[in-house]
């Protein structure tokens, strides 16, 4: 199945609840949520408290995308907050293998975030302990930017890797996705997409049908 994971850092934020609401009713199975630290990107979005009051609002997937500098000093409280999966940056862990570990231990599943000029090689000995590996396909910071097209063949290559070992392990693009970039995407064998301004700007329900309509 393929999943549609609804950035909020596109929504509005005086009634998040109800675009978040919106989203899921319309189909979105994951609620995709950037926290960013003016460190390891330029902005500055929310933190814990926002996800604390967004937790008892939805049963949604809360797939929790941390753009923070050294992010094993939050991966505990980010568990208790109710996030089900949690996403570092290669870049941002000087200790990549111990942040993954933190997160398996609190019962979490992990994932690993890629800027788009970083080589699948940094996931070598790390790819079997992880749910999912995240591809940026825009850098990191902003939402509605371009999609960049060397990034489907990013995730070709990871696609092989993983099948040579056989695993599970989900793939999920986020920047850029859109009605004219999804379809790419998908055929180059992404599972989940993460879609900030195509889902709420304009009409939140019919951006998600139409999304799910191009990956289903
Ligand atoms: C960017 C964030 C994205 C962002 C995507 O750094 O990680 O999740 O919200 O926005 P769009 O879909 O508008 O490119
Ligand atoms: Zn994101």
């Amino acid at each position: 199945m393929k999943i549609l994971a609804p950035s909020i850092l596109s929504a509005d934020f005086a009634n998040l609840g109800a675009d978040v609401k919106k989203a899921v009713e319309a189909g979105a199975q994951w609620v995709h949520i950037d926290v960013m630290d003016g460190m390891f990107v330029p902005q500055i979005s929310f933190g814990n408290p926002v996800i604390k009051a967004l937790r008892p609002t939805t049963d949604a997937v809360f797939d929790v995308h941390l753009m923070i500098e050294d992010p094993g000093r939050y991966i505990e409280e980010f568990a208790g907050l109710g996030a089900d999966i949690i996403t570092v940056h290669a870049e941002a862990c000087t200790h990549l293998d111990r942040v993954i570990q933190q997160i398996n231990a609190c019962g979490k599943k992990a994932a690993v975030a890629l800027n788009p000029g970083t080589p699948l090689s940094v996931l070598d000995y790390v790819l079997d302990d992880l749910y999912m590996v995240l591809i940026m396909t825009v850098n990191p910071g902003f939402g509605g930017q371009s999609y960049i097209p060397y990034c489907t063949q990013k995730v070709r290559d990871l696609k092989a890797m993983i099948e040579a070992r056989g695993l599970a392990t989900l793939i999920e693009v986020d920047g850029g996705i859109k009605t004219s970039t999804i379809e790419a995407a998908s055929e180059a064998g992404v599972d989940a997409f993460v879609a900030g301004s195509a889902v709420f700007g304009g009409d939140i329900e019919a951006n998600v049908k139409a999304l799910l309509a191009k990956i289903q």
